[in-house]
């Protein structure tokens, strides 16, 4: 019979494969385990209970103001990273400032605590994704500088996909592991070690929707994917539209346009985390000219045009 591996025990296992000090990446990974089993169970009730009974005057219950899911989730993994000690400040695609802890934790995090989140009204796939840096600022409190350093700095970097099941993926250099919570007993199992994805697909993942807008380079590659019969698979999750890609190849572009030539995601909160992923899968990841993680920021909150996933397909839709 297969054993089964929690991911507390994966971790524990496998930490000698961390640089840092033993024991370090399985605190600083307990934040977001628990954390996402407690977003899990909101989404999961999203539209339930409290919802309707506060649904006219925006109240719960117990006559609390009834939060956004994203605010709520935001909230839930700043406080569990403060109170564990490792990480003394965060920046979250919610917050326009970095997050100080002022505990002398020795890592950073920048995390998007809820991406795809026009989608949970609508029941459809949503994600977290998360990265952690070493602090490189030596004084009191951490600097932009901690967070100004380029993705091949990450020490970790992951994503829960809350989907028809909830997973957790992670990377720490040494390849990509996927763990499948089972909600009856509440644990994040093993369920696919080694994730690799194939170097070519059949699915291209764009919001076609501003094709025009688009460069003919990117157009020219749309159409090449139209007469190669590919399929169009566009959740408008990132988190969820990568993940399937990962599992079965593909491509999931969010290119520049010319009113927006940085495209719409962000650098630190979800190009680097994937794109680190995605290349410890054998995947490829870039902007159209430039590697993603050897991309240095300038500010928090950069955009950056995405074009990520199987490594021949991404190398031809930048290839004009
Ligand atoms: P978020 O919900 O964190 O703001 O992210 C939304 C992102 C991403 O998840 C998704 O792929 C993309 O926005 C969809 O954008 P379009 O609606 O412009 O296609
Ligand atoms: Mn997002
Ligand atoms: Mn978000």
């Amino acid at each position: 019979m297969a054993t089964i591996k929690t991911l507390a025990e994966f971790i524990t296992e496998r930490q000698h494969e961390f640089t840092y000090a033993t024991g370090e990446l399985s605190q600083l990974l307990t934040s977001f385990r628990l954390a996402g089993k407690m977003v899990n169970r909101e989404v999961n009730k999203a539209g339930l209970a409290e919802d309707i009974i506060g649904a006219a005057g925006q109240e719960n219950v117990q006559g609390e103001q009834q939060q956004k899911l994203d605010v709520y989730a935001n909230d839930l993994f700043i406080r569990l990273l403060r109170s564990q000690g490792m990480v003394c400040a965060v920046a979250s695609e919610e917050n326009d400032d970095i997050v100080h802890f002022d505990n002398g934790g020795k890592y950073v995090v920048t995390m998007d605590p809820l991406d795809g989140s026009s989608n949970i009204d609508v029941n459809v796939s949503i994600g977290t994704i998360f990265s952690i840096y070493r602090r490189v600022s030596t004084g009191d409190k951490a600097t932009m500088a901690d967070f100004m350093q380029p993705g091949t700095a990450q020490v970790a970097a992951g994503y829960i996909i809350y989907g028809s099941s909830t997973m957790l993926v992670y990377t720490t250099g040494h390849g990509v592991n996927g763990f499948t919570l089972d909600p009856s007993i509440g644990t994040f199992c093993l369920s696919h070690p080694n994730m690799t994805t194939p170097a070519d697909g059949k699915i291209y993942s764009v919001n076609e929707g501003n094709y025009y807008d688009f460069s003919e380079g990117v157009r020219s590659y749309i159409d090449g994917c139209k007469k190669q019969k590919m399929s169009a698979r566009y959740i408008g999750s990132l988190v969820a539209d990568f993940h399937r890609n990962l599992m079965k190849g593909g491509i999931y572009m969010y290119p520049g346009t010319q009113k927006a030539p940085k495209g719409k995601l962000r650098l630190l909160y979800e190009a680097n985390p994937l794109a680190m992923i995605v290349e410890q899968a054998g995947g490829k990841a870039t902007d159209g000219t430039t590697r993603i993680l050897d991309i240095t920021p300038t500010e928090l909150h950069q955009r950056c045009p995405l074009f990520i996933g199987s490594g021949n397909m991404v190398d031809a839709a930048v290839k004009n």
